[in-house]
């Protein structure tokens, strides 16, 4: 039966990488004997022009049932001044809260042949591998009281950073289980030193690190841990982080991939899951045919492994790229002027993988 995807483009460069991803999609779906029913819906900017509101509730149910769920990006400055529960980002958090989709999933890898890209230096770079495991429904996005009160010109902003034991204990136990088939080696960002929420967070960790024995666990405070990840990011297998700081570690981070625009993301809860590159809407490259999509194609790869158990169609996709990255095709972001690269767009850079991955060897169908 073929598998139902809903796919939300969203605004700025959303639908040019979207369409490149799904290109690679239909084409990996092509090589397993996978077919897919793809229907498009709107989210953020471009529902609240159309309908006035981010996402509408049909939209929302119609992601609970599907098989899978891609988004490209949402937001821009046209929507920027709207009041915080009309901002486009509010899609975002309806689809992550309604779907339980709290872990989230952004693998941050450094390609041989993209070092000079890196703007650190080459041997700080070289061979890093990370997980960042994010905890994507908690903390200050979610938390209670959040509120803005305008007492006269003195306004007063609230947010709440708010953790329960069962939300740490849950994400911890993946983190682990990824831990084991990596290079058995957790880190555990906080601010223990300062949080109440960081001291449950480190206490949690420690007590379900008991339970995996072969999975070294540090603990790491979040401020060292952003320096540690430009002075040595090798030392780092799963990084896993609350909220907040997860978003914040995982942008940092790409900066050792040489762009934001190649960083894909899994969302995962109970039932579906959602894939989105983690880069925003960079509405001033919108519509130039000048984005990288790598960060979308990748996140199929990622709905392939997480949502179709497709190991070996996962793996098809993410070689397809590292060949298409070794045979020095590069978009603008990627593009450092050697003469063995070539200067490419958003919609090449889709044709070429699609063309590499229906290339490759035998497909793997599971
Ligand atoms: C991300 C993004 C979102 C977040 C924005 C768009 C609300 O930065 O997925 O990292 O902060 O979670
Ligand atoms: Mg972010």
């Amino acid at each position: 039966m073929a598998k139902k995807i809903i796919v939300m483009p969203g605004d700025g460069i959303g639908p040019e990488v979207t369409r490149e991803a799904i290109k690679v999609l239909k084409a990996a779906g092509k090589k397993s004997g996978e077919s897919f029913d793809i229907i498009e819906l709107l989210a953020g900017g471009i529902s609240l022009d159309a309908y006035g509101i981010p996402i509408r509730e049909d939209v929302i149910d119609n992601c609970r049932k599907a098989d899978a769920v891609f988004l490209g990006a949402v937001g821009g400055p046209k929507w920027d001044n709207l009041p915080s529960e009309r901002r486009p980002e509010i899609a975002l958090f309806r689809i992550r809260k309604e779907l339980d989709l709290h872990l989230n999933l952004r693998p941050v890898k450094v390609y041989d042949t993209l070092i000079e890209a890196s703007a650190l230096k080459a041997n700080v770079v070289r061979g890093a591998d990370i997980l960042v495991v994010r905890e994507l429904t908690g903390g200050l996005y979610f938390g209670q009281p959040k509120f803005i009160e305008s007492a006269g010109r003195d306004e007063r902003a609230v947010d709440t950073m708010e953790y329960r034991t069962s939300e740490i204990e849950r994400i911890a136990i993946k983190a682990f289980q990824f831990a084991l088939n990596r290079r058995k080696h957790v880190t555990s960002i906080d601010k223990a030193n300062v949080l109440n929420t960081s001291q449950l967070w480190r206490k949690t960790v420690s007590r379900i690190g008991r339970q995996y024995q072969d999975v070294g666990l540090e603990h790491m405070l979040v401020d060292n841990a952003a320096m540690q990840l430009l002075r040595n990011p090798g030392q780092f297998d799963v990084l896993l982080t609350e909220n907040l700081f997860g978003d914040i570690l995982s942008d940092e981070a790409a900066v050792l991939t040489g762009s934001i625009g190649m960083l894909p993301s899994a969302s995962l809860g109970a039932g579906v899951g959602l894939y989105e590159p983690i880069h925003g809407s960079a509405p001033g490259i919108a519509e130039k045919n000048s984005a990288n999509p790598i960060g979308s194609i990748l996140s199929i790869a990622l709905m392939f492994r997480f949502s179709f158990n497709m190991e070996g169609v996962a793996r098809l996709v993410e070689h397809a790229v590292e060949n298409v990255l070794n045979r020095g095709f590069r978009t603008a972001d990627i593009f450092m002027g050697r003469p063995e690269e070539k200067k490419i767009g958003t919609r090449e850079m889709g044709d070429v993988v699609v063309e590499t991955l229906l290339e490759s060897g035998p497909s793997a169908a599971s």
